[in-house]
């Protein structure tokens, strides 16, 4: 069978490299064109791009020519790892085109018909696309969650549709490559611990969640009844979000319970046995200094969230640990995952 073929916008980043390394034997879809700034259009792809990724870009792409996001594209299904300044216009024009955006920005996340998608927590929402194809004629925008409230997102939905979450408090600990290339100054972050992180990450931890967890109903997104705090900080580690969360509970549960519910967490990605999807969304583990970046990001390719640590709390009822690979299931991963959801859907144009 011939594989659907597809373009990366923002193919030179952080996430558009993930994006080239994760379809490069990728079963459904094969990338047939890459788009970046003025900066990189009209080179060839091994030019523009400064691989920061093991190896090299894969042999079917380093020969691209880069084009700018305003060519016409011959794929109807774009992956989107823009940077926000442009996205949203980008990715709104493209839409109108009758093109799929499956994007990783921020920008139309909160848009009142736009899927703010974790295929096993949220599938039900791509209900909101009938409504945002009418507004467009055709072509559509789903988008998936910042990568630290994919982990968030994750750790909570098991315990949410077990035992109603009513409040968390999460203290993130997040990666460089997060910033994208170069991101943080070597000379800021080394020996270091920053307690701040630009473009409203904690106010997109505080808010994505609630539209995740909530639902689509009457034509609308209802959010989730919970409050939700965040402080973040951005530490000296390569790739994978660390969160320290706290959770209170509407019908209070032990850490057996919740590490129970976790555990055995699945959803539509898993039933359909998606090719990027998880056999086990979440791993449970039980050592008591785990899970740390270097030693579990990689967890199923990186597409399963890790949590650990979970114990009762005296202020809320729950603390645990969870980290997530923020550039694969916080980022290209999750948008590959969420594109194999619309395929096997039929939803694709
Ligand atoms: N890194 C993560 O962990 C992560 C996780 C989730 C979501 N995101 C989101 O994903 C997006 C990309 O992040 P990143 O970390 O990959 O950023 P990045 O490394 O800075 O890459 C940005 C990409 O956008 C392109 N671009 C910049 N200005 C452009 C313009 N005017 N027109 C067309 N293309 C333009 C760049 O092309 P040139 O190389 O030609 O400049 C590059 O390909 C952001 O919206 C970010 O918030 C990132």
């Amino acid at each position: 069978m011939s594989r659907i073929p597809v373009a990366i916008l923002g193919a030179t980043g952080a996430v558009g490299q993930r994006f080239l390394q994760l379809l490069a034997e990728h079963p459904l879809f094969e990338v047939v064109e890459v788009a970046a700034s003025d900066r990189s259009a009209g080179k060839a792809y091994r030019e523009a791009c400064v691989w920061r990724l093991p190896g090299a870009p894969p042999a079917g792409v380093a020969g691209l020519t880069v084009s700018t996001t305003e060519a016409p594209f011959r794929s109807r299904l774009l992956f989107s790892g823009l940077d926000s300044s442009v996205a949203g216009e980008v990715e709104a024009a493209l839409a109108a085109k009758g093109h799929a955006v499956v994007s990783n920005s921020r920008n139309h996340r909160m848009d009142p018909d736009v899927p703010l998608l974790i295929p096993e927590v949220n599938a039900d929402h791509l209900d909101a696309l009938g409504a945002q194809r009418r507004r467009t004629g055709g072509g559509y925008i789903v988008t998936n969650p910042n990568c630290s409230v994919v982990g968030l997102a994750m750790a909570l939905a098991p315990l949410h549709r077990a035992f109603g979450v009513e409040a968390a408090a999460v203290v993130t600990l997040q990666a460089l490559s997060g910033a994208g290339y170069p991101g943080v100054a070597s000379l800021d972050v080394v020996d270091n611990v920053i307690p701040f992180i630009g473009g409203g990450e904690e106010e997109k931890i505080e808010s994505e969640p609630r539209k995740i967890l909530g639902h689509f109903e009457d034509g609308g997104f209802v959010a989730a009844a919970m409050t939700i705090s965040a402080s973040v900080h951005r530490v000296a580690v390569s790739d994978g979000h660390t969160m320290a969360i706290l959770v209170r509970l509407a019908k209070p549960a032990s850490p057996g319970d919740a590490a129970a519910a976790l555990a055995s967490f699945r959803g539509e990605p898993q039933e359909r046995r998606l090719p990027s999807a998880p056999e086990r969304p979440i791993h449970v583990l039980d050592a008591a200094d785990r899970p740390q970046p270097r030693l579990d990001r990689d967890r199923e390719n990186g597409m399963a969230v890790s949590v650990g640590r979970i114990r009762p709390d005296g202020l809320f009822h729950l603390r645990l640990e969870a980290l997530v690979h923020n550039t694969i299931r916080g980022a290209a991963g999750a948008a590959i995952l969420n594109a194999e959801l619309l395929q096997a859907r039929g939803l694709l144009p």
